[in-house]
C-alpha cells in the first residue's frame, strides 16, 4: 500500500519487536506509576499494522498536510502519517508535516534515526516534553490527529488540537472499546456539542476511533 519497500522492510522490523513486547506489557503489573513508567521507557507500544494503515488512506483521502500525533515512541505511526504526508505532497506539491510528541528523550532519539533511515525527516517536527507543553503551540489548519498515548493524557491533547481542526478534519483515537471507562473524559469531550464532532467506534482490536469535525 505504501509503495515503498525500504519503508516497509524498516516498518516490518519495528512492528514484529512491538509484537515480541506485549506479552511482557499484558503480564506487568506496576506496583508504583514510578515503575510503570520505567518498565514502559523501553517498549515500542506501535499502533497496530491495519489501525495504522487506515491512518495512511485516511490521510491520503483527505489530502491531509497538517497532522498531529500525540504520542509518537519510536516513531513507528509516525512513519505511516509522514509517507501519507509526502505522497499528498508528491501529488499536489505544497508543504506538509506532522508533528509528533515524546516526552522520552531515549525514545526520541530513536525515532529520529528511523526517521532519517525512511528518508522522512524533513516531513516531521518531533516535539520533545510533555504534550501538555509541547501542544500549546500548534498553528492551524490541522486536517489529521492520531491520539496514541497513555490514556489520561488523551483528552488533555485533543484540547490543545481542537482549537485548531479544520471543518472536515478526522481524530483518530486508539483502544477506545477496550479501556471505554478510562476514555470517559475524552469521549465526554467528542460528546460535547459545543465541540463539533460526530464521533464512532470502529470494530479493530480493542476499537478505534473515528471522529470528525463538522462545520
Ligand atoms: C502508545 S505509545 C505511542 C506509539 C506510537 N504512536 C507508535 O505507533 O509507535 C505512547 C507514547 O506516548 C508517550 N507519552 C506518554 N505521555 C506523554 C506526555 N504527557 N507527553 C508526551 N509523550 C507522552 C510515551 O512515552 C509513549 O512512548
Amino acid at each position: 500500500m505504501l509503495h515503498d519497500p525500504e519503508l516497509e522492510r524498516l516498518l516490518g522490523t519495528l512492528h514484529a519487536r512491538s509484537d515480541e513486547q506485549v506479552a511482557a506489557i499484558e503480564s506487568y503489573h506496576a506496583p508504583t506509576a514510578d515503575e510503570l513508567k520505567t518498565f514502559r521507557r523501553d517498549k515500542l507500544v506501535a499502533l497496530d499494522r491495519d489501525k495504522a494503515q487506515l491512518c495512511y488512506q485516511l490521510c491520503r483521502a483527505s489530502q491531509a498536510r497538517r497532522i498531529v500525533e500525540a504520542g509518537t515512541s519510536y516513531g513507528v505511526s509516525t512513519l505511516y502519517l509522514a509517507a501519507a504526508v509526502r505522497d499528498n505532497v508528491r501529488a499536489a506539491g505544497g508543504p506538509g508535516v506532522v508533528i509528533g510528541t515524546e516526552y522520552e528523550p531515549t525514545k526520541a532519539l530513536v525515532a529520529r534515526a528511523h526517521f532519517d533511515q525512511a528518508g522522512l525527516s524533513g516531513f516531521i517536527d518531533l516535539r520533545e516534553g510533555d504534550l501538555r507543553e509541547t501542544l500549546k503551540q500548534v498553528e492551524g489548519p490541522i486536517d489529521f490527529v492520531l491520539v496514541d498515548i497513555w490514556i489520561p493524557m488523551a483528552r488533555p491533547a485533543l484540547e490543545l488540537v481542537a482549537p485548531q481542526l479544520r471543518p472536515g478534519a478526522i481524530v483518530i483515537c486508539d483502544n477506545t472499546e477496550r479501556y471505554r471507562t478510562e476514555y470517559a473524559d475524552y469521549l465526554a469531550f467528542l460528546e460535547d456539542p459545543a465541540h463539533r464532532f460526530r464521533t464512532m467506534t470502529l470494530p479493530f482490536d480493542g476499537g478505534l476511533e473515528l471522529s470528525v469535525r463538522v462545520p
